[in-house]
């Protein structure tokens, strides 16, 4: 297959996935199911919207577009808030459909025509448009989660079968430099935030060979942890009072959990998630350990001490299919721990890519040489705000747009994300 027919696979799968996880009433579409998520019709618009922008017009919003500038302007996320969505004369969903469905006929046509020049340049933007399609699959699911009375989703492929006796196990990961971040010559899709790759030192650390599960949360609770200011950070612990946190979101009082609108027994072999990064943090001081920063986390991932080279996934050079990881967002929920034996990382780490996203005690900054991409407004102007790293990509997350040196980003106070936490200690 040419890298041009990739692409056009690759794209045609993002949105087979979009018009799955938005195939309801106009009703459905348009309700708004929490103030912190977007209408989920409005999800739809901004994907073409985007798809238009950086394919059709080459990134620059002056040329003119195929809606009237009012309406493109609802679909600018910087200037209406996802709490505000819900009241703007947004697009109905057949206008929606029909938008997305017109750019991306144009975009094939000039995937298809283009002359051969760049073509490193045209895989990125393409592969770009494919990420921020799938990302916001993402942002659907987390909406769906979200909503109230009987699910409109079911899980069609259960996750494997988890191993016993992994969950509070650590393994070493040797000190010295490595090479954290990526480059366009290996990477080619790389986002600029994950760019340029550089040297770091990392002295030696200890990582969770799995993340932490639902059965050891339960002991963080029953050992009063979100009752003892002592675990937590002065910011963490006045959140924790404020919004009278007592377990993970969508866990109830008689001791289930409601996902999707399923309402179920919690699994303990099954990593936590939907807590805040101030949760993770006093989970990890309650238990003796502390959270990794996300360039121990990209060194137990990527790194191959034996070799002394990265690895492009944890696992080694093979793509990421259902064999590695819980990705594709199929599963609805993470896959129990040790569900992965053939996608451990050079040191033994397991399930580094999928299930949850982890949070990390770093802040969202510049790798040192950062250069905007194209879609300037990406990263660059979250750089500096209250927001903290997540790394590796939850089950919800496609499998062709995630690399060990992805980074996500959040408030600590945020936990609608499917967000979890793996432990570190010193060496
Ligand atoms: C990288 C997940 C933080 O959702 O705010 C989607 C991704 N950026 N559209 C976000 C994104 C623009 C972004 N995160
Ligand atoms: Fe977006």
């Amino acid at each position: 297959m040419s890298a041009r027919e990739t692409l056009a696979r690759d794209l045609e799968r993002a949105r087979r996935r979009t018009l799955e996880l938005t195939d309801f009433d106009d009703a459905e579409l348009r309700r708004q199911y929490s103030p912190l998520m977007s209408p989920l019709v409005w999800d739809l618009a901004h994907i073409g919207q985007q798809e238009e922008l950086w394919l059709l017009r080459d990134g620059d919003p002056r040329r003119p577009g195929m809606l009237p500038e009012n309406i493109e302007g609802l679909y600018d996320a910087f200037v209406h808030t996802r709490a505000s969505r819900v009241d703007l004369p947004l697009l109905t969903p057949a206008e929606s459909r029909d938008y997305c469905r017109t750019v991306r006929s144009a975009a094939l046509d000039v995937l298809d025509t283009l002359p051969e020049r760049d073509e490193d340049e045209i895989a990125f933007r393409f592969g770009l448009v494919i990420s921020h399609e799938t990302q916001h699959g993402e942002t659907t699911l987390q909406a769906i989660n979200l909503r109230t009375g009987a699910p409109i989703l079911q899980t069609r492929t259960p996750p494997p079968n988890g191993r016993p006796g992994l969950a509070g196990t650590s393994v070493p990961v040797p000190g010295g430099p490595f090479v954290l971040g990526v480059d366009a010559d290996t990477e080619p899709l790389s986002l600029d935030n994950e760019r340029p790759a550089h040297v770091v030192e990392v002295p030696a650390f200890r990582i969770g060979r799995v993340p932490v599960t639902n059965g050891e949360w339960k002991q963080f609770i029953a050992d009063d942890g979100y009752r003892q200011a002592r675990w937590w950070s002065a910011r963490g612990w006045e959140h924790r009072v404020q919004a009278a946190l007592i377990a993970p979101q969508f866990w109830n009082p008689d001791g289930t959990r409601t996902r999707f609108g399923h309402v179920e027994d919690i699994p303990d072999d099954e990593p936590v998630q939907h807590v805040t990064f101030f949760e993770a943090e006093a989970y990890a001081a309650w238990a003796g350990a502390r959270l990794p920063t996300e360039v121990e986390w990209e060194k137990a991932c990527a790194w191959d001490p034996g070799t002394g080279t990265r690895r492009r996934h944890p696992w080694g050079a093979q793509e990421p299919t259902a064999q590695y990881a819980n990705l594709g967002g199929e599963a609805l929920r993470p896959a129990p721990v040790g569900a992965y034996p053939a996608g451990a990382s050079a040191c033994g780490a397991e399930q580094m890519l999928g299930d949850v996203w982890e949070w990390t005690t770093s802040p969202l900054r510049p790798w040192p040489g950062f250069t905007p991409m194209i879609y300037r407004q990406y990263t660059e102007p979250f750089f500096g705000g209250d927001y903290k790293v997540l790394r590796g990509g939850s089950w919800a997350v496609a499998p062709d747009t995630l690399r060990p040196s992805f980074r996500n980003w959040d408030h600590p106070i945020r936990r609608q994300i499917f967000a979890g936490v793996r432990l570190a200690w010193d060496a």
